[in-house]
């Protein structure tokens, strides 16, 4: 029996979705634990694409139970038109699906305004957040002043939260960002009207799921965003404002991490990143304009141009190491069809160095010049592949590479954006 984590190994938009998907069927219970609307994760179903952001991927799955765990910071507007959205294509039928955490963090049309307007007093120095709030909801969770899900249940104490909290935001948010306060009456009044949404999904999700592990049930961890934007871990301070490594699937979700086993790293068959911050294989030219293009590579929550560049050695062995990763699925790989050569980087050159695992610290990793290696190309399409020894040569080579330089084994391999678009060569529920 295996519980297994999903997480992604580079800047986010690793394809996670699609591997959530197509690891749900065998999963009883899938669960967000960190992040909130900034993600987007992306899953086809025979012609038909849908972008989650809060709810799990495993809710296009009839009989899987899914929880938004404690780590999470909710938006209920977001959420209550999430519901509607899959209702309208009629997934999430069943009322029982889906488990909010009381523990869970709110986020109040005031993170939401500091976010944005903190972003443009930054001009050129900005993080290039998503402007849904996140850091902002963060920051009031860690302060203890945050909002949890469970306070909508008590109106006399949400009532108090939200003009206690307004009483300092207002200040800052007219006197600092020259922003308009916001009238405590229309945001309690606001989110009294949306409770009703979301009061019966709300329980204690940690002894949900220590019941369910004691029932030998199987659960998926669905990590958002990606390693290196992890707030200890990554590019900071280009990063986002929550833990986005395997461990915090425990804390995330109340469970003790020895139930954690195997530790899924996806990484794109390259690497892309939205936001600013430091990105050692970017490609400015014509090469990374194509795998933009033919990559699909704009942000699935903003709509952003994602930065791209070559796979990065170093980053996805860092991100091994900050994770404990176990194994790895390579998504993506189909992109790359059609170049004569592939490069990979396989070091950087730094001060004099070669660095073999990437430093993501802000005074070093912009020093950083990649060292490449470069593998042959093919010009096959692979997108009908479904075993790894039909692939041509040259893309089997590129995977061997990648699984030796980072020591791990590439056990799913996906080669386009369909949920049957995938070459599985072990399933991590049966490891
Ligand atoms: P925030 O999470 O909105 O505060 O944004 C902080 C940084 O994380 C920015 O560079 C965002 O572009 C990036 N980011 C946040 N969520 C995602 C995601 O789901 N995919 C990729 N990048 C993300």
């Amino acid at each position: 029996m295996s519980n297994v984590v999903v997480i992604g190994t580079q800047w986010g938009d690793e394809g996670k979705g699609k591997i959530v998907d197509f690891l749900t069927p065998q999963a009883d219970i899938v669960v967000r634990f960190q992040g909130g609307p900034n993600a987007g994760h992306t899953v086809v179903v025979g012609d038909k694409k849908t972008i989650l952001h809060q709810i799990p991927s495993g809710i296009l799955h009839p009989t899987t139970r899914c929880v938004i765990g404690n780590g999470v910071v909710l938006d209920l507007e977001q959420l209550l038109v999430e519901i509607n959205e899959l209702k309208k294509q009629c997934y999430f039928q069943n009322e029982s699906a889906l488990l909010i955490s009381g523990n869970a963090h709110l986020i109040m049309p005031y993170h939401k305004q500091i976010d944005v307007a903190r972003e443009r007093r930054k001009g050129n120095a900005k993080i290039g957040t998503t402007g849904r709030g996140i850091g902002p909801a963060y920051e009031d969770k860690v302060s203890r002043c945050g909002i949890r899900v469970s306070d909508l249940l008590d109106d006399a104490l949400f009532k108090s939260k939200v003009h206690e909290n307004l009483e300092e935001k207002n200040c800052y948010l007219q006197h600092f960002f020259n922003e308009s306060p916001l009238d405590p009456t229309d945001v309690i009044e606001r989110y009294i009207s949306m409770r009703e949404g979301i009061v019966q999904f709300i329980t204690d999700t940690s002894s949900f799921l220590i019941d369910a592990i004691r029932s030998n049930k199987k659960i998926l961890f669905e990590g958002a965003q990606g390693a290196l934007l992890d707030v200890d871990h990554g590019t900071y301070p280009f990063v986002t404002s929550s833990n986005t490594v395997a461990a915090q699937a425990a804390i995330g979700s109340g469970i003790g991490p020895h139930h954690l086993h195997v530790i899924l790293g996806i990484a794109k068959a390259y690497t892309t990143r939205v936001g600013s911050g430091p990105f050692p294989t970017e490609l400015h030219d014509t090469l990374g304009e194509m795998l933009r293009k033919k990559g699909g590579e704009f942000g699935a929550t903003t709509g952003r141009p994602r930065r791209c560049g070559w796979f990065d050695i170093p980053l996805v062995r860092y991100a091994a190491r900050i994770n404990g990763l176990t194994h790895l699925a390579l998504t993506k790989l189909d992109v790359l069809s059609g170049l004569k050569k592939i490069k990979i980087c396989v070091g950087y050159r730094c001060k004099g160095e070669i660095l073999e695992v990437a430093t993501p610290h802000a005074t070093v990793l912009p020093l950083c010049e990649p060292v490449y290696h470069e593998c042959e190309g093919w010009d096959d399409d692979l997108s009908n592949i479904s075993s790894f020894d039909d692939l041509p040569e040259p893309a089997k080579e590129y995977i061997k590479f990648i699984e030796h330089h980072i020591e791990l084994p590439v056990i799913i391999i996906s080669v386009g954006v369909k949920r049957n678009q995938i070459i599985s060569l072990q399933h991590p529920f049966a490891l």
